[in-house]
């Protein structure tokens, strides 16, 4: 059967733990994982910007002995029109797997069900998984452990970074807590979702609009940009009062580290000192992208046959 990765909760807990341990060896063995030998080609398109997803994709398959064959929307046919379904079905004939950075999720979906090769969301106005498993790998790297942790996410509550932590946290058996401005709440589906995945992994969800009850104790403070891609103009003032702060940081645990998927802002989402100073984890953050998502290939490649 093949296997996507479409969301953070198409990973059992179970299996988002194999990927975590196979990111660890991945790291501690660079250039020792070939399952792309060949090479075998990955396709990894873009319909919106990127730095890190195309670095660490593009070093990852090449590093895994594979063809990273990277298109842009503008110069691809599936920016003028061509139908994801025939894409996906030309794609699966020349290539191991997809990764797509996209907008909606509906179109990743539509992706995977016209495809019999792995699909892997690169972001989506909706979710980030990938993100989230360097993520998760950096706070395992920081504490030994994952379960019973955490984590603290503030600003935009509507965005992808927001719901891949909501379910990716959950899934991990963390306490994740989401502080936004009421009028920019977590969809509730998702909510809900990561609500029942922690009822049985032991974790916890809580959403709120106060930023200091958000960070109170917090094992990790993670922020995102106010502005996601396709956003521009949008008035930030009401996310002000949830920048993450040196006031906010010291509210969480005395050993708490500070996340940041990048691109940041400094003086907006997140005060320049704290990205900058000794909590800060994003740069370890930047460079787990390469060994979780060489990972989650491998896992994904492996079960997909
Ligand atoms: N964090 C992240 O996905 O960065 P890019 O947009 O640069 O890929
Ligand atoms: N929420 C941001 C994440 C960028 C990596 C965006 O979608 O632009």
């Amino acid at each position: 059967m093949t296997r996507h990765f479409l969301r953070d909760d198409d990973l059992t807990p179970a299996e988002q733990a194999e990927v975590l341990d196979l990111a660890a060896r991945v790291k501690a063995d660079r250039f020792g994982f070939r399952p792309l030998e060949g090479p075998r080609s990955v396709a990894v398109l873009f319909d919106k910007p990127s730095t890190r997803t195309r670095l660490s994709f593009t070093a990852g398959i090449a590093e895994l002995g594979g063809n990273p064959l990277v298109m842009d929307a503008g110069t691809s046919q599936l920016g003028r029109g061509e139908t994801i379904a025939d894409t996906a079905r030309v794609l699966e004939r020349q290539v191991s797997a997809i990764v797509w950075r996209t907008a909606g999720q509906e179109r990743i979906e539509e992706m995977a069900a016209g495809t019999a090769v792995p699909v892997v969301n690169a972001l989506t106005d909706e979710f980030h998984p990938c993100q989230i498993l360097a993520d998760l790998q950096t706070v395992r790297e920081h504490r030994g452990g994952l379960a019973g942790a955490t984590l603290a996410y503030f600003g935009d509550g509507a965005n992808n970074m927001a719901h891949s932590y909501l379910l990716g946290c959950a899934t991990a058996g963390m306490h994740v807590r989401v502080g936004a401005p009421a009028s920019q709440p977590p969809d509730p589906a998702v909510v809900k979702r990561a609500t029942e995945i922690a009822a049985d992994t032991g974790g916890s969800v809580t959403v709120t609009d106060d930023p200091a009850a958000a960070a109170d104790g917090a094992d990790v403070l993670a922020t995102d940009t106010w502005v996601s891609m396709g956003q521009d103009g949008k008035d930030t003032a009401l996310y002000e009062p949830y920048a993450v702060t040196e006031d906010l940081l010291a509210r969480a645990d005395g050993d708490a580290i500070v996340l940041h998927c990048l691109p940041a802002y400094r003086g907006r989402e997140i005060a320049g000192s704290v990205l900058d100073g000794p909590r800060s984890r994003v740069w370890d953050e930047a460079e787990n992208r390469l060994h979780a998502q060489k990972a989650l290939l491998v896992w994904l490649l492996e079960r997909s046959g």
